[in-house]
C-alpha cells in the first residue's frame, strides 16, 4: 500500500506567542516544519509528504521550497471562508512520489487544513496520516506502529499514553465573572488516553468523514479537535497504539523548553 502523510502546518501558534506562525519557530535551531519533515521522511522512506502552510507566510513557503516542496496551484474555497481547496497539479504529485513534498495553504481549523492537505494527495495513495508539525519530534517506532496497525486492517488508528492527572468534567459556570466552574463528574482514568499524532486511516473512510463534516455549522464544526473523531462520529472504530512523550504537541514556552531538552538529551 502506498502511504501519504499531511503535515499540518497553517497554525498560527497563539499560545507560544511568538508573532511567528508556530511551525516557524526553531527547537534547538531548527524550524518545527524543517524537523517535521525529516522525521516523516526517516520513518517512512517513499512516503508521498504534502506539508499544509499558512498561505500567507513567505518565510515557510521558502523553507517548504528549500526542503524540496513543490506548491500545487491552490484557489479560494468560497465555503471555507478563505481557506483554499488544491488543485491538482501532475507535475507536483510526481516530486512527491520521489520524496519530495507537495505544498499547499492551509485554512481557518485545523480540520480545513487537513481537508487542504487531502485533496491535494496524488492519486496512488491508500493509506494517509495525519500529523502534526507541532509534534516535530515523533519517533520513527511511532508511524511504524500506526502504518503496521493500518497494514494489518485497521481502518483508523491512533498513537495514545495513558493518562497520568486525574481527570475531571467541568460544568462551566454561567457568569465567570461571579461563580466558580463545578465539577461534573470524574471519569475513571483508567479509560482515558491522552491522544497524539501521526494517526492514520485508509484514505476513502478519511476523506468521506471529511467530506460530510465539510457541511457542519458552529458548535458541531468546532468540536472536532482531531480526525479520529469524525471516524468515530461515523461509527468506524478506531485503533489505539502506543504513542511516545517525545511527540509532544509544542504549545506552550514551557513545551518548546522541554522537546529542546529532549533534542539535546539526544544528542544532537
Ligand atoms: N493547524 C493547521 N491549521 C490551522 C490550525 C492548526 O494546520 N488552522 C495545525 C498547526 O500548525 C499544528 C497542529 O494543527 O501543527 C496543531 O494545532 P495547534 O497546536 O493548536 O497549533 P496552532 O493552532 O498554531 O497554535 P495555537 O492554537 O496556540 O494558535
Ligand atoms: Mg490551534
Amino acid at each position: 500500500s502506498r502511504v501519504a502523510v499531511i503535515v499540518v502546518a497553517a497554525g498560527s501558534g497563539t499560545r507560544l506567542g511568538r508573532d511567528l506562525p508556530k511551525a516557524l519557530v526553531p527547537v534547538a535551531g531548527e524550524p518545527m516544519l524543517v524537523r517535521a519533515v525529516r522525521g516523516v521522511r526517516r520513518a517512512l522512506p517513499g512516503a508521498e509528504i504534502v506539508a499544509v502552510l499558512p498561505a500567507e507566510s513567505e518565510d515557510l513557503w521558502r523553507i517548504g521550497r528549500e526542503l524540496g516542496g513543490r506548491p500545487v496551484a491552490t484557489e479560494p474555497d468560497a465555503d471555507d471562508g478563505g481557506s483554499a481547496a488544491a488543485v491538482r497539479d501532475t507535475a507536483g504529485h510526481e516530486a512527491a512520489g520521489t520524496g519530495g513534498v507537495v505544498l499547499v495553504a492551509g485554512g481557518a481549523t485545523r480540520t480545513a487544513s487537513v481537508r487542504a492537505g487531502l485533496d491535494a494527495i496524488g492519486p496512488a495513495a491508500d493509506l494517509v496520516l495525519v500529523h502534526d508539525a507541532a509534534r516535530c519530534l515523533a519517533p520513527a517506532a511511532v508511524f511504524d506502529a500506526v502504518v503496521g496497525a493500518l497494514e494489518s486492517g485497521a481502518t483508523a488508528v491512533i498513537p495514545a499514553l495513558p493518562v497520568v492527572d486525574t481527570v475531571k468534567t467541568a460544568v462551566p459556570a454561567e457568569d465567570p465573572r461571579i461563580a466558580p466552574e463545578q465539577v461534573y463528574d470524574t471519569p475513571a482514568r483508567s479509560t482515558l488516553r491522552a491522544v497524539q499524532t501521526p494517526q492514520g486511516f485508509v484514505r476513502s473512510a478519511l476523506a468521506a468523514a471529511h467530506r460530510q463534516a465539510e457541511t457542519w455549522a458552529g458548535h458541531r464544526a468546532e468540536a472536532v479537535t482531531d480526525d479520529a473523531m469524525l471516524m468515530e462520529l461515523a461509527g468506524i472504530p478506531v485503533h489505539l497504539v502506543p504513542g511516545s512523550l517525545e511527540s509532544l504537541k509544542i504549545t506552550t514556552e514551557q513545551d518548546l523548553r522541554i522537546a529542546e531538552a529532549a533534542v539535546a538529551s539526544a544528542g544532537e
